[in-house]
């Protein structure tokens, strides 16, 4: 099967570009299963009932999120109402929501597991550790790891720390897509960050000028505001074997017009 998963989604460009052209990617790339991290798709950050409805209106099937999670204030409603919007697993059991989901598309399981990155982010537990917990609840070689982190170096080690044991490991939070899609020795496919769907022409989706406003002075308080304008698409799609749950092949994405 064909497994697309979608790098942030980032404000009301970002979203609106996937509502409009989501069903078209998919038919024109066969994807059976599609992901999207949506942890910026509300303003400033965090999601939404009607914005999660309308990704799943559009195809996405899992909605995985990160630091930015309950950053808008229906998020914690959206993650108890909604079993396929995932929260870091790895986060405090206080907090709304889970860290994973098992999706049962008939002739078989896709689990998707949130994971959050230690370095240089705010304090979780460890990654390694609560998906090491997780694996044996899992009834299905299919799945799917969304390591929301900073440091490649985290991403890359955890991906190897699960390859063979994990369907794929891709990165999300940084923004930026890395070129380093390839398929781990033992068969888990792997990226380092998918990048963002978002305003091209910004600073990680925010207005240009306020992030440099806010670099030339740190100290005075800014609101960033997210760009409009031409939106690119980011993401990667992982072939995978239905019966080992390995990966096959690994395809990056990214484009401002089908
Ligand atoms: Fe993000
Ligand atoms: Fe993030």
């Amino acid at each position: 099967m064909r497994i697309l998963a979608i790098g942030d989604i980032n404000g009301e460009d970002g979203r609106e570009f996937i509502y409009n052209n989501l069903s078209r990617i998919l038919s024109k790339y066969k994807i059976d299963f599609c992901i999207a991290n949506g942890e910026n798709s509300a303003e400033p950050n965090g999601i939404t009932r009607d914005i999660a409805n309308s990704l799943f209106m559009s195809g996405v099937d899992v909605i995985t999120m990160g630091n930015h999670t309950f950053d808008n204030k229906e998020s914690a409603c959206v993650l108890e109402d909604n079993d396929k919007v995932i929260r870091p697993l790895n986060y405090p059991p206080e907090c709304e929501g889970m860290g994973y989901t098992i999706y049962d598309i008939g002739y078989t399981k896709i689990a998707v597991v949130n994971l959050i990155g230690r370095v240089g982010m705010t304090s979780a537990d460890c990654p390694f550790h609560a998906i090491e917990n997780l694996l044996p609840k899992l009834d299905t070689n299919i799945i799917f790891i969304d390591m929301h982190a900073e440091a490649t170096s985290e991403k890359i080690a955890l991906a190897n720390y699960l390859d063979g044991r994990v369907s794929a490991v891709f990165g999300t939070h940084t923004h930026v897509q890395t070129a380093d899609e390839r398929i781990l020795p033992n068969g888990t496919g792997f990226i380092c960050d998918l990048g963002m769907t978002g305003v091209e022409d910004s600073v990680l989706g925010v207005k240009k000028e306020i992030v440099i406003g806010h670099f030339l002075n740190p100290v005075k308080r800014v609101r960033f505001e997210k760009e409009h304008g031409t939106v690119w698409f980011n993401g990667c799609i992982f072939d995978v074997d239905n019966s080992t749950g390995k990966t096959t092949a690994v395809e990056r994405l990214r484009f401002t017009k089908l």
